[in-house]
């Protein structure tokens, strides 16, 4: 049988970094996202006898042997769930480039676990959607529900999985994606996670981030924009902190990123109300209100490191399409 599912990748405004369980990838905060209208990621499955072993075609150039692995993986578990054997034809795409900060393997691992469940002849909830998908790659478990999600944590894989907070019109905020190069980035985030517990900051990020996720929802909830951005760009920056303090260092904010952050505060210090965050690697997310889209894409144009601007509402989750890749 052969299924296909379209899924976006999504920004998390509370971040996901460092695992309590790294088999299991059980986080050790819950985190916050909005899904992304215009990073997505197109994948077709064919369970079928007549293949010989699992072939994994993905349109670029990412590391192909460790996502190939990591794919294999992910359709073994969805083989065993629904009790058949058959190998898996799997092509992928992504309409942005992979490995530069805009989280491919959220949209990758939602719409292959969309794509795969659907071609096994499983019929999942949403919910077992989602903790399938985190057993592929954590941040694609926000992926799998509309609009604005939440992780939540947990403390087994039955209780680890996003829950939807609003629908994708619940507030019309933008994400502006600055792309700076297309340089990948060294280390993945999974590699980079396991690192998260040497920071010495990492025990006084843990002891807050229940708080944080209370006040993050309120400001959802007001829909207080300023409230919400200053948390977000903190919490972006905390991150950060954590990655650059672990042992080893992790370093993947770029000259060019650090210039556009630098503009993102001066140009909110004459009125311009935007904020940044950003993930593993250069590419920034600027958030601002639906009035203020045009201004920023005229400025961020002008910005000589900027090679290309993506703006993105939120969106819906991933979901099965009829047109199919092969
Ligand atoms: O799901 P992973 O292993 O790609 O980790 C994602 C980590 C961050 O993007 C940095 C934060 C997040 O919550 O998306």
């Amino acid at each position: 049988m052969k299924a296909t599912a379209i899924a976006p990748s999504n920004i998390a405004f509370i971040k996901y970094w460092g695992k309590k369980d790294e088999d299991l990838r059980l986080p050790e905060n819950g985190s916050i996202s909005m899904n992304l209208s215009n990073l997505l990621t197109t994948t077709t499955v064919e369970f079928d006898p007549n293949y010989k072993e699992d072939e994994v075609f993905i349109n670029d150039d990412l590391d192909y042997s460790t996502a190939e692995k990591r794919i294999i993986a992910h359709l073994d578990r969805i083989r065993s769930r629904a009790n058949i054997k058959d190998k898996a034809k799997v092509v992928s795409k992504n309409n942005f480039p992979s490995r530069t900060g805009l989280s491919s393997s959220a949209s990758g691992f939602a719409a292959l676990t969309v794509a795969a469940a659907s071609a096994a002849g499983l019929n999942l909830s949403v919910k077992e959607l989602s903790i399938l998908a985190r057993l592929g790659s954590g941040s694609a478990c926000r992926s799998i529900s509309d609009g604005f999600t939440e992780w939540v944590a947990g403390n087994s894989s039955e209780t680890s999985y996003a829950v939807p907070l609003y629908p994708p019109d619940y507030w019309d905020i933008t994400d502006m994606v600055a792309i700076v190069s297309k340089n990948k980035k060294d280390v993945g985030s999974t590699e980079g996670q396991k690192f998260a517990g040497s920071s010495p900051f990492y025990p006084l990020r843990l002891s807050k981030m229940s708080k944080k996720i209370k006040f993050l929802k309120q400001y959802l909830l007001d829909k207080n924009f300023t409230k919400f951005g200053e948390l977000v760009e903190a919490e972006a920056l905390e991150m950060h902190a954590i990655m650059m303090t672990s042992k080893p260092s992790l370093l993947y904010i770029m000259p060019e990123s650090l210039r556009i952050m630098q503009l993102v505060k001066k140009w909110r210090s004459v009125g311009l109300e935007v904020y940044f965050t950003l993930n593993t690697g250069q590419d920034i997310h600027l958030i601002c209100r639906q009035e203020n889209v045009r201004r920023i894409y005229q400025l961020l144009s002008e910005v000589s490191e900027v090679k290309d601007i993506i703006i993105n509402k939120s969106a819906k989750g991933a979901r099965l399409i009829s047109k199919h890749l092969f």
